[in-house]
């Protein structure tokens, strides 16, 4: 899928809402999608997925972002996350601290959109400079 610019907030939580199914969550029961844009225009999409051991499950928002850059992508513009328990979107899902961490190192935070979405069709929109304020990044290693 590839979208424009200014679609891009009711787009991506279109296509994270549509496929909140896709959890593998048995534990939590609490599902989680994103919708991450590519700078190129094209749209990943990534769900948590659990573990038996816990913390080998990993973030949506993290399987998203791993399956652009094994894909080649290397600079992205906007996420839309949604997710709630045994995948109802009632409330927003704002992303984990790990998580905000890796958007750091491929995205710019002035500029990068977060889209929150609930079922509804309600969508809150930040920068993550307002999710990670005086953040670390590859700036600092480099
Ligand atoms: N989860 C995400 O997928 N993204 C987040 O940013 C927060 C939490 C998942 C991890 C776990 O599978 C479930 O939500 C409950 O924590």
């Amino acid at each position: 899928m590839k979208i424009s610019k200014d679609e891009r907030g009711v787009k991506l939580a279109q296509a994270a809402l549509g496929a909140l199914a896709a959890s593998y969550a048995p534990y939590s029961h609490f599902h989680v999608a994103a919708a991450l844009l590519a700078e190129d225009g094209t749209v990943y999409i990534g769900n948590n997925i659990e573990n038996a051991s816990y913390p080998a499950g990993v973030c949506a928002e993290r399987t998203a972002f791993f399956k652009a850059v094994g894909d080649g992508q290397r600079r992205f513009l906007a996420i839309a996350i949604c997710g709630g328990k045994d995948g109802k979107a009632e409330d927003y899902c704002p992303p984990c601290g790990i998580c905000r961490q890796v958007m750091r190192e491929f995205c710019d935070p002035a500029e990068f959109k977060i889209f929150l979405a609930k079922q509804e069709g309600e969508i809150r929109e930040y920068t993550l400079e307002e999710l990670l304020p005086v953040s670390f990044g590859p700036d600092h290693v480099g």
